[in-house]
C-alpha cells in the first residue's frame, strides 16, 4: 500500500503530478480542490458553503475536508494506495489524516511565490479535469482541451490579487506542514521549477 500526500503552495503544479503519478502506478489521485468545485457545479449543501472560502481563497472548514477525505479513501479503489493533492492544509487536517492512514510519502513541490503567480495567471482549465498553461504545457488547438474537446477557461481563483491571498494562507497555515512531516521522516522535498517531466522523474525514484 503506498499512500502519498502531495504538498506544495498553489500553483506548484501537485494537481499536474498526482495526475501523472496515478497515470503512471494507477493510484488514485484524490484532489480536495476537484471535489469541492464539483460540489460547486452541481450546487449541493456542500458546494454553496465552501464556495464563498473558495472564491476569496481562504481553506475551506477542516470538518469538511476531512469528512470528503474519509469518505473518498475508505473507496475500494483506494486500497492499494492514494494520491492526495491538496489535503492536508494544515496541522488539524494532518493530525485527522494521521488517524484514518499511514502515509508513506510526502513530497514537498517547492516553487517560489513569483512562479506561482506567473504559472497560474496563464493557467487554462477543462471540465474534464485536464490542466493547461498557454506557455509551459499549451493545449494542441486554441481554447480546446486536447483530451474530450471541452472549452477550457480560468479557475475563478486564478485572479492576481487572489492568488496573492492563497500564497499568503499557504505560508501561514500549510507550510508548518513541512516540519511536521519532515520529523515524521516521510517528507521529500522536490524542486518544483523545473519541467513538468523533470519533477515527475525526480518523484518517481523515490516511488520505484
Ligand atoms: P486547490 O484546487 O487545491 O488549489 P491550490 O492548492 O491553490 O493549487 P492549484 O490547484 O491552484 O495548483 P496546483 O499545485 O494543483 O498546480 P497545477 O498542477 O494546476 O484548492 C482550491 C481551493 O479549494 C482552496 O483555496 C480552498 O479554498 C479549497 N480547498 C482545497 N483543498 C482544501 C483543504 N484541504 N482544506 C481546506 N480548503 C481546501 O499547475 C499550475 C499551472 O502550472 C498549470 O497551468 C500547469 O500546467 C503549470 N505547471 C505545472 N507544473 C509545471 C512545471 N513543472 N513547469 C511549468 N509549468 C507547470
Ligand atoms: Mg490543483
Ligand atoms: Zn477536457
Amino acid at each position: 500500500m503506498t499512500n502519498i500526500v502531495v504538498l506544495g503552495p498553489p500553483g506548484s503544479g501537485k494537481g499536474t503530478q498526482a495526475e501523472l503519478i496515478s497515470g503512471r502506478y494507477g493510484w488514485p489521485q484524490v484532489s480536495t480542490g476537484n471535489i469541492l468545485r464539483h460540489a460547486i457545479e452541481a450546487k449541493t449543501r456542500l458546494g454553496l458553503e465552501a464556495k464563498a472560502c473558495m472564491d476569496r481563497g481562504e481553506l475551506v472548514p477542516d470538518g469538511i475536508v476531512d469528512a470528503i477525505v474519509a469518505e473518498r479513501i475508505a473507496h475500494a479503489d483506494c486500497a492499494k494506495g492514494f494520491i492526495l493533492d491538496g489535503f492536508p492544509r494544515d496541522l488539524e487536517q494532518a493530525k485527522a489524516l494521521g488517524g484514518i492512514a499511514p502515509i508513506g510519502f510526502v513530497f514537498d513541490i517547492h516553487v517560489p511565490d513569483e512562479v506561482v503567480v506567473e504559472r497560474l495567471s496563464q493557467r487554462r482549465v477543462c471540465d474534464c479535469g485536464e490542466t493547461y498553461h498557454l506557455k509551459y504545457n499549451p493545449p494542441k488547438r486554441g481554447g480546446v482541451c486536447d483530451k474530450c474537446g471541452g472549452k477550457l477557461y480560468q479557475r475563478e481563483d486564478d485572479a492576481e490579487k487572489t492568488i496573492r491571498h492563497r500564497l499568503e494562507v499557504y505560508h501561514k497555515q500549510t507550510e508548518p506542514l513541512i516540519k511536521y512531516y519532515g520529523k515524521k521522516g516521510v517528507l521529500v522535498r522536490i524542486d518544483g521549477t523545473r519541467d513538468i517531466d523533470a519533477v515527475l522523474e525526480e518523484i518517481c525514484s523515490h516511488l520505484g
